[in-house]
């Protein structure tokens, strides 16, 4: 800013003459600011970057068009067809899947001892028992062999979590589980975008594998929405 009438001591001014480069802003400067401005012109929303600016600009970031373009865009890429329903949080996520299941006091739900303190609280908020079974000292997964060492006569629900996007130990625990007819989540809030090798059948995604599946778009999962969401 110029602040004319103080003199400068040190250092010495130029001898060029002084060219004020700043002022201060004026009542239009502010106005013109707060006005809106576009966020991309009809080229760059084609681009992904542009789309997600058409969203920011349209102020339609809960449910919508958007959320519904985006669950059939989910759907369709895990060949879904019974659909995605897009959620607030991967959290609220897992407590209705498990609510699906119709939980009575006493039942048991099977999950790692080594996850994210929410596929507990689910269990808890549906009023459930949590049964914590190991996790292997490698890779730090509950596989088929941990989980099937805890399944009892009140087991009423297994819920699987491949952690780091490793969906590896899933198809296993899926057959066990198929096999005894107990339902099975699949936690997939860190393994969007994983495979996994089913005996004789090929890669199926993490996912698809269970009777229901959860996912998450916190910022830090494989797929991040800005703020909460889940699915
Ligand atoms: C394995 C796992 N399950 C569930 C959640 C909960 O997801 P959200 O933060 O969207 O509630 C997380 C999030 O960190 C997670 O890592």
């Amino acid at each position: 800013m110029c602040s004319p009438g103080r003199r400068r001591i040190w250092p010495a001014p130029s001898k060029a003459p002084r060219q004020c480069a700043a002022r201060w802003p004026s009542r239009q400067d502010y106005d013109r600011a707060l006005l809106p401005q576009p966020l991309a012109g009809p080229r760059q929303r084609r681009t992904p970057g542009g789309r997600f600016a058409r969203i920011l600009q349209s102020g339609h970031y809960i449910l919508g068009a958007n959320a519904r373009d985006f669950e059939q865009a989910l759907a369709h890429r895990l060949q879904r067809p019974k659909g995605v329903v897009a959620l607030n949080s991967g959290t609220d996520a897992l407590v209705l899947a498990l609510r699906l299941l119709d939980l009575q006091p006493g039942d048991e739900v099977i999950l790692p001892s080594y996850t994210f303190i929410a596929c507990f609280e689910a269990v808890v908020r549906a009023g459930a028992v949590p049964v914590l079974c190991d996790s292997q000292a490698d890779d730090f997964l509950a596989s088929e062999t941990e989980v099937s060492a805890c399944i009892g006569p009140r087991t009423r629900a297994v819920m699987a979590v491949p952690l780091f996007g490793d969906a590896s130990v899933i198809p296993s625990i899926a057959e066990d589980c198929r096999h005894r007819g107990i339902p099975l989540i699949e936690d997939v809030a860190q393994a969007l975008g994983a495979r996994a090798r089913l005996q004789g059948q090929g890669w199926r995604a993490a996912g698809t594998l269970g009777d229901v599946a959860t996912f998450s778009f916190y910022p830090t999962k494989t797929l991040g929405a800005p703020g909460d969401a889940g699915g």
